[in-house]
């Protein structure tokens, strides 16, 4: 028998809550995979006490007989993969269960340092990255000299490959003297690269060994759509694909082997960083989405901005995914609210526009406002525990976005969850 991959992404602006959708849906599956991103992700989970942000290992670090992959289209920072294996392995997390692909990317020091001076270049228009240095190593990569994992298992290959590296980066830089202390920043990456050595997998064979074998296999989107290189709000998007493209690209499989993809839409919208957002509330309504739902970035702090669900852009993310069904999360944040606002449609003058127009100076959202419901709905379990107007929200939403709802959260813990 053949296994087959489902999938799990983010429809908006990243922070949709696929971390806790991941470790729910995680049970049928015998292994986790991140086939993207690295750790720019903050990925929450809540199980009884225990409370996680994970950002390079998949979010079924709670499912104790879950494998957890880290895929070739990852970028991985050696010191901080550690580090999170460290954190989850003293609160219990069996760490022998992480594998990473020999093909995922190394992030060194000196990426952290130029996606630093990539957003000073930018002057007034920075994208605001979470400067964990994704992009440059992205563009190494692109550019052929980027230091695949494999690479550091041999010592004398990986020497050579950080001084190649770390010649092109001094070109790179007006001021080369900003780069760490070379001699210092190989040696601290060789005692890491030793460290995580027994982890390193064959990523193409690891992946279609489990598939041949069978194996159920669920790939944890990190980011979001609209911060997809080639179909988010470019530029103001991360450097990786964050579409289900990206998993035929990030784990090294064709599209037969992805069955079904399960799209997760927070019941607003929320973005950290510049760039478009037209359905962003820049007033009152705006600041209590933020304080209701605990609207801060759980990598860099940063509050994030905060706005109405945007129809126009959940159908736009739902067709680039060929999403099948929808899971729907923080509900409860939108409880007390008079009256629940969705963008149903962009215009730009008299004709209707596309979000690749939402920087035009007349580009003008449409909204429509739904009747809101005063109940404190965190301890709803079935749909009928929901009251009327959350009903008639939720009915509105799947009938815009024109695919079916089948979970819903209403808080942050594993069973705060609706089954449609
Ligand atoms: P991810 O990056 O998509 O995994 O999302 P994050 O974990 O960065 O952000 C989602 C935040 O919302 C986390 O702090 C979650 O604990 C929290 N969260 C997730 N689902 C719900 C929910 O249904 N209700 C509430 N109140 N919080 C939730
Ligand atoms: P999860 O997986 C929200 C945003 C940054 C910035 C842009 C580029 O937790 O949903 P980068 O450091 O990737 O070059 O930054 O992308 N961004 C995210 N926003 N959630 C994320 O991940 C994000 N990862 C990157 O804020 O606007
Ligand atoms: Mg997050």
């Amino acid at each position: 028998m053949s296994g087959h991959i489902d999938a799990v992404l983010g429809m908006q602006w990243g922070d949709e809550g696929k971390g806790r959708i991941v470790d729910w849906y995680a049970r049928d599956y015998d292994v986790v995979a991140r086939f993207g991103g690295g750790d720019n992700a903050g990925h929450r989970i809540e199980v009884g006490e225990q409370k996680l942000a994970l950002r390079l290992v998949p979010s079924a670090a709670l499912n104790p007989s879950v494998e957890l992959f880290v895929g070739s289209g990852c970028v991985v920072n050696l010191e901080g993969a550690l580090e999170e294996l460290a954190r989850l392995s003293e609160v219990g997390v069996d760490i022998e269960r992480v594998r990473f692909s020999d093909r995922a990317h190394i992030v060194l020091p000196d990426h952290a340092l130029l996606d630093r001076a990539s957003e000073h270049a930018r002057g007034g228009a920075p994208i605001g990255t979470t400067g964990r240095g994704i992009g440059p190593t992205y563009a190494d990569r692109v550019s052929r000299v980027g230091i695949p994992l494999g690479q550091t298992l041999d010592e004398r290959t990986f020497r050579n490959a950080l001084r190649a590296i770390r010649s092109v980066h001094e070109r790179a830089l007006q001021d080369p003297s900003v780069l760490p202390d070379f001699a210092e920043m190989e040696e601290r990456m060789l005692a890491a690269a030793a460290r995580l050595r027994t982890a390193i997998v064959d990523g193409v064979g690891y992946i279609h060994a489990r598939l041949a074998a069978g194996k159920r296999i669920l790939a944890e989107g990190a980011q979001g759509t609209l911060l997809d290189i080639s179909f988010g709000s470019y530029p103001y998007v991360t450097s990786s694909q964050c579409t289900a493209g990206g998993i035929c690209t990030g784990l090294g499989v064709g599209p037969s082997a992805i069955g079904r993809v399960i799209g997760i839409y927070k019941a607003y919208t929320t973005r950290v960083g510049s760039g478009p957002f037209p359905s962003e509330l820049l007033d009152a309504e705006g600041d209590r989405l933020r304080d209701a739902g605990r609207e801060f970035g759980t990598v860099t702090g940063r509050p994030r901005r905060c706005g109405w669900f945007d129809a126009v852009a959940a159908r736009y993310a739902a067709a680039l995914n060929g999403t099948h069904a929808v899971a729907l999360t923080k509900l409860d944040v939108l409880s007390g609210f008079e009256r629940v606002g969705i963008v149903t449609g962009y215009r730009l003058g008299e004709r209707e526009a596309t979000l690749a127009e939402a920087m035009h100076p007349d580009f003008r959202a449409e909204v429509e406002f739904l009747d809101g419901w005063a109940e404190d709905i965190g301890g709803a379990r079935r749909p009928a525990d929901l009251p009327m107007n959350a009903r008639r929200y939720i009915a509105r939403l799947e009938s815009l976005v024109g695919l079916p709802i089948e979970l819903f959260s209403v808080g942050p813990e594993r069973e705060a969850l609706i089954k449609a």
